[in-house]
């Protein structure tokens, strides 16, 4: 039996036409197109059009799709009940967790497993997951929960969240933010959505599992690390020597390293420049310049670079997200992605069941408890 590296480093488990990730030289593509020309000229719901229907979508295509997610973004009656129903002091994680699978129970296509209904669902959960998490944290802070408007996802999550339509600025980073949050390949919560939809079970399993995987530190967790330690470190001339006391604790840098990028990821390149325009636009560099001392160090004693975490975390706390966020609003960008895989396993399917091998004993005899 050929046996994995652990962590199934360089297994490569499917195909898939979704999402490229080539780590070596830091290159990101959905369905063909550069990240980055997708940062810089697409918008979050076009390109959830592109990972879902493999090509970039037409005016009529994309102005239905924009209509159908209008349509469907005020959240179910007993879901807002639920949330009101959960102690406050609940982990955010949790409460996302368990509202998005109480979803399945108030979904009208709840017992139809066909591929156009799991369609419809991903539409549905695509345009409730913003409004979802921005009601979690109103919720949680004794505030009312507001009503979507007409307009955008990223436009729509602001507001539900801060009461207040964003500024143009603000819209426009938080969509950057929702397109390079899109998808990943095969990271671990888009394969354990994966692995569940495998075995014909739901849509919302799928997702529910993923959303699971996803609250990790090592994964969509490492962005709420590393806003706590840029809180911790306080100004940037504190910064350098608090990485280099972590390192020699054997402490991991939340935000830092990849298993598959061996150079700079390239979300991370797009998101330190929104972090610094924002940074000089508000007048307060503190957070970027912390972040910047923190990378050299990392740099130059490790090798290691920032992923997707790192300056995302000096990013949304320019918009305002409040740190306890930074790991539910991964899942506001990553519906489409896992939704995207989901209907493509769908599509192809076959039951995903590796084995491992087996290094326990062998051959042993029963022995009654009274003789133990
Ligand atoms: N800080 C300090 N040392 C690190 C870090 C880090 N962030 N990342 C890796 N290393 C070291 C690690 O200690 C190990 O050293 P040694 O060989 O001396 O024991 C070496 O680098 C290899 O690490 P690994 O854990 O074997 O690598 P991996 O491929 O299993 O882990 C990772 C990848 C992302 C889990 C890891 O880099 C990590 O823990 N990073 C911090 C958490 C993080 O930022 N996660 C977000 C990942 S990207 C977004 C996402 O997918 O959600």
């Amino acid at each position: 039996m050929v046996v994995a590296d652990s962590g199934l480093e360089g297994v490569v488990a499917a195909s898939s036409s979704i999402c490229d990730v080539d780590g070596l030289n830091g290159v990101l593509i959905y369905r063909g197109y550069d990240i980055r020309d997708l940062a810089h000229n697409s918008n979050f719901e076009e390109t959830t059009c592109l990972l879902w229907n493999a090509d970039l979508p037409d005016r009529a295509t994309l102005e239905s799709f924009r209509a159908d997610i209008q349509a469907n973004m005020v959240l179910p009656g007993p879901i807002v009940d639920l949330l009101r129903s959960f102690p406050r002091s609940a982990p955010l994680t949790a409460i996302l967790r368990t509202a998005f699978s109480a979803m399945a129970i108030y979904d009208e296509d709840v017992s139809d497993g066909s591929i156009e209904a799991v369609r419809r669902k991903a539409i549905r959960a695509t345009a409730r997951m913003g409004p979802l998490v921005a009601a979690i944290h109103r919720v949680s802070a004794d505030l009312p929960i507001l009503e979507p408007r007409e307009g955008s996802i990223a436009g729509n999550f602001l507001y539900l969240l801060h009461g207040e339509w964003p500024d143009e600025v603000s819209e426009h980073v938080y969509d950057v933010c929702l397109v390079l949050h899109a998808d990943h390949e095969f990271n671990a919560s888009t394969f354990a959505a994966r692995v569940t939809m495998a075995t014909l079970s739901d849509y919302h399993s799928a997702i529910t599992s993923a959303l699971g995987a996803l609250f990790g530190p090592l994964h969509g967790g490492a962005n709420e690390g590393a806003i706590k330690m840029l809180r911790e470190i306080g100004t940037p001339d504190r910064a350098a020597a608090w990485v280099r006391a972590a390192l020699a604790r054997k402490q991991r840098i939340m935000g830092f390293g990849h298993r598959v990028y061996k150079v700079y990821d390239p979300r991370a390149r797009e998101l330190k420049d929104m972090s610094r325009a924002l940074a000089a636009a508000q007048g307060d560099m503190s957070l970027y310049e912390s972040s910047v001392e923190i990378e050299k160090v990392m740099e130059s004693d490790r090798k290691l670079f920032p992923n997707v975490d790192f300056y995302s975390a000096s990013t949304f706390t320019a918009l305002g997200i409040p740190g306890a966020l930074f790991t539910p609003i991964f899942a506001v960008s990553r519906i489409a992605g896992w939704s995207a895989h989901v209907m493509e396993q769908l599509t192809h399917n076959r039951l995903i069941r590796p084995r491992a091998e087996y290094l326990g004993e062998r051959g042993r005899s029963y022995i009654p408890i009274q003789e133990r």
